[in-house]
């Protein structure tokens, strides 16, 4: 009997080195990156190109670049399976971004919500690879052609951008690029601030208590939640204008697989003081055992070098491949 083989689709994201990644990137994004790694060929990278739009310390870049790369294998990543890589080791990258960026509007960059931010909040920084940040962003997208890209919410728009900046180059020049969808999961696509539940969660924030650190200790995390700004009527539900509880019901629901109603249910007649240790207690138990692998991966940088060095040669050849097809196409002589 003939055997069917179904092509796997192609799945691609990317983390940025700035920090200890959050509760946030955890259940927004890697949680659903580990998941999919089974069914989608897969590409993963640190985006260290992306940091340098605002100030960084060169030594510290370095090590952060790494822990980064270490982390996305302490959540279960296998290079084996998937291509692992660090976005600066491919060349195309910033390649393909010059490339792109001639198809791309001043209007449209203006209009980026993350960019009005940022600019907002580093007014002595405003750099051009700021605005054109979200080009970079397409070009780490469209060379791998992928099918999906599994993303928070506030990654939405940039890849809205992407599709819209592939479907013009595609239109003048002829079918380069794939058209890719977002992939943002039901809960945790918008893991908000602890201390300001109307602000999403974010390793940047200056306020420590607001976000829990993938690689906080379990009795940080404990006084974290505990802290957790929540309102007054102390009863575990969903509703407009608890945004507090909303955002720790979406946590719990991720980390326990428990649908709202079921968590409104078990805390029925209990106050909010049980349902935050109980949130705590999970989110503890579901870092664990990635703290515990990354504690390892961390004593042999040898191991973790040779991961990247493969990974970047994988990358390596499916980038170039669509850049040689870009440049082609836009007249580049590339033979
Ligand atoms: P970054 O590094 O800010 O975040 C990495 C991933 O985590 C998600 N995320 C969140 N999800 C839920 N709740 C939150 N509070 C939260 N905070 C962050 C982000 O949506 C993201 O999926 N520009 C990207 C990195 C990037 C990229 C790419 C992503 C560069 N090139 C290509 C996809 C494809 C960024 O800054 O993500």
């Amino acid at each position: 009997m003939e055997q069917i083989t179904e092509k796997k689709k192609v799945i691609l994201s990317c983390i940025q080195p700035t920090g200890t990644p959050t509760l946030g990137n955890y259940l927004g994004a890697l949680k659903n990156w580990k998941a999919l790694e089974e069914d989608f060929f897969s590409y993963f990278a640190v985006a260290d190109l992306h940091a340098i739009t605002v100030k960084q310390e060169p030594k510290e870049l370095k090590e952060r670049i790494l822990r980064t790369y270490a982390l996305l294998m302490a959540i279960g990543l296998d290079p084996e399976k998937s291509t692992l890589f660090i976005q600066s080791h491919v060349p195309a990258h910033s390649q393909l971004a010059w490339l792109l960026s001639c198809s791309t509007q001043f209007g449209e960059l203006s209009r980026m919500t993350q960019f009005k931010d940022k600019s907002k909040a580093h007014p002595e920084n405003i750099n051009a690879g700021l605005f054109t940040y979200p080009v970079l962003m397409a070009a780490d997208i469209l060379l791998y052609q992928p099918d999906f890209v599994p993303v928070g919410e506030d990654q939405r728009q940039h890849l809205e951008l992407a599709r819209d900046i592939a479907g013009r180059f595609n239109g003048n020049y002829g079918n380069v690029f794939k058209i890719p969808e977002a992939y943002i999961g039901k809960h945790g696509a918008r893991v908000m601030s602890l201390a300001n539940p109307e602000k999403k969660m974010s390793k940047s924030d200056a306020n420590t208590n607001s976000f829990i650190s993938i690689l906080d200790e379990p009795n940080i995390i404990m006084k974290k939640f505990k802290r957790a700004v929540t309102d007054s009527e102390a009863k575990v539900r969903y509703a407009e204008g608890k945004d507090g509880i909303n955002n720790l019901m979406g946590i719990y629901s991720c980390t326990t697989g428990k649908s709202f109603e079921q968590i409104e249910d078990e805390f029925a007649g209990k106050g909010y003081g049980d349902f935050k240790v109980a949130v705590a207690e999970s989110v503890i138990a579901e870092l664990e055992p990635v703290q515990q692998k990354f504690k390892d991966l961390m004593q042999d940088r040898a191991y973790l070098k040779e991961c990247y060095r493969t990974g970047a040669e994988k990358a390596q050849r499916m980038s170039a491949r669509t850049l040689a097809k870009a440049q082609k196409k836009m007249g580049f002589i590339v033979d």
